[in-house]
């Protein structure tokens, strides 16, 4: 038995797919470590394996219907959605697939996954052209928005005869990534990281009416904090003016000016990790007028503001073990930011082309490249939920080796 899984309570979907009989053996195997499994089993799941199956293997009643008139009080959909860890669909068809990245809640699966606060997983089953299908592609970024993940869909012979993408992950293939999913989230919550995430442009006052700022949304900051708080990470924002909500679980602090944000920063130490995804105003006016300026009177010298990224990375007596900056570039991208990388002392730079309309500054989409001392890897167009997720995930990887 394995201590990991000891104790660990899975909520695990079963649709309507060839591969359901897969659901079986995953059942086995985690029963094996010790895991509690509440199976629900949708309509078209019941067409590939019968609940008495399910039920004998899991040792546990099956939850098939979301109007069980003589289970009425104890709201299945609520309680199954709270008592679980985590929830895995497993074989999740491109319907139901659809259907979460829709909202809809028509039955007692996605009902339950609509009303969870745990982490969901998705083992998707399909033929190729069904998994490869604009629509489909479409509802799989969406959910990854959502903070959904994928384990699969591998590549090989399908149960129609045709070959490509789109089979079902093995059922060990599935444990070992449930398997890493579990021993991520302890170890990131044993080794108790901070981290610290500036975002969004800072505004520098000339006069009480007039300033100087930039078009910076803080989106890719905003969800790089949200992210990394989702990881388990104790984490804080320190956002200069920005229309984006608060990000749930993160420790929240707004500023305005470059100065500000400086000391909050400094405040916020120790950290282990800090992120620089602000688009610092690089100058302020060296006086403040504290009366409007008149049109003809209009003479401003300009003073450079601290660099933030600079002080993190050069301050030797609480430097955060993991310094990242970010760059964003016209031209000469990877030259540039190299060069960024090593005036600043940071450990990674993070460079986008903001010569590219469609992503970058006040964009919904990023395209990213990551420097780090060894590699330089590059995440595609995506959302900037997912490439945030991906930044992630390399922060995650980088302490837990
Ligand atoms: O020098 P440049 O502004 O291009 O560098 C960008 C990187 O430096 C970003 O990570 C940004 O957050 C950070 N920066 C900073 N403080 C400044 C200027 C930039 O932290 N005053």
């Amino acid at each position: 038995m394995d201590k990991l899984f000891n104790r660990k309570k899975i909520i695990l979907v079963i649709g309507g797919g060839i591969s359901a009989y897969k659901s079986l053996d995953l059942i086995r195997l985690l029963k094996k470590q010790g895991c509690q499994i509440k199976v629900i089993l949708t309509e078209s799941g019941k067409k590939f394996v019968t609940p008495l199956s399910v039920a004998s293997l899991c040792q546990n009643k099956v939850y098939e219907n979301i109007f069980d008139s003589t289970r009425e009080a104890e709201m299945d959909h609520i309680s199954l959605s709270r008592w679980c860890d985590i929830i895995l669909f497993a074989p999740a068809t491109a319907n139901s697939i659809s259907k979460l990245a829709s909202g809809r809640a028509d039955d007692l699966a996605s009902t339950v996954i609509l009303a969870s606060n745990k982490q969901v997983i998705l083992a998707p089953a399909m033929n190729v052209r069904m998994w490869i299908h604009k629509s489909t592609q479409n509802n799989f970024n969406k959910l990854l928005d959502y903070g959904y993940v994928f384990v699969g869909p591998t590549t090989g012979e399908m149960a129609c005869g045709e070959y490509g993408e789109g089979k079902m992950s093995s059922p060990e293939e599935i444990y070992e990534f449930i398997k890493n999913y579990f021993l991520n989230r302890d170890i990131v919550k044993d080794k108790n990281l901070k981290a610290l995430v500036t975002a969004g442009p800072t505004k520098e006052y000339i006069d009480p009416v007039r300033f100087i700022t930039n078009n910076s949304s803080g989106k890719q900051g905003y969800e790089i904090a949200n992210s990394l708080a989702k990881s388990g990470i104790e984490t804080t924002l320190i956002s200069g003016p920005s229309k984006l909500k608060k990000p749930q679980n993160v420790n929240f602090i707004k500023v305005e000016t470059a100065k500000q944000m400086y000391m909050e920063t400094k405040k916020a130490l120790p950290v282990d990790i800090a992120i620089c995804a602000a688009a610092v105003t690089d100058f302020k006016p060296e006086k403040y007028e504290i009366y409007k300026i008149k049109k003809n009177d209009l003479n401003i010298n300009f003073k450079r503001n601290p660099d933030i990224l600079e002080f993190l990375s050069k301050n030797n007596s609480q430097r955060p073990k993991l310094v990242v900056g970010f760059a964003a570039e016209t031209n000469n991208i990877l030259k540039f930011a190299k060069e960024k990388k090593i005036k600043k002392h940071c450990d990674w730079i993070i460079v986008n082309d903001v010569s590219n309309p469609e992503i970058g500054f006040d964009s919904e989409y990023n395209a990213v490249t990551i420097i780090d001392d060894k590699n330089i890897e590059k995440i595609s167009k995506n959302s900037k939920t997912n490439i945030a997720n991906k930044i992630v995930r390399k922060i995650v990887n980088n302490f837990i080796q």
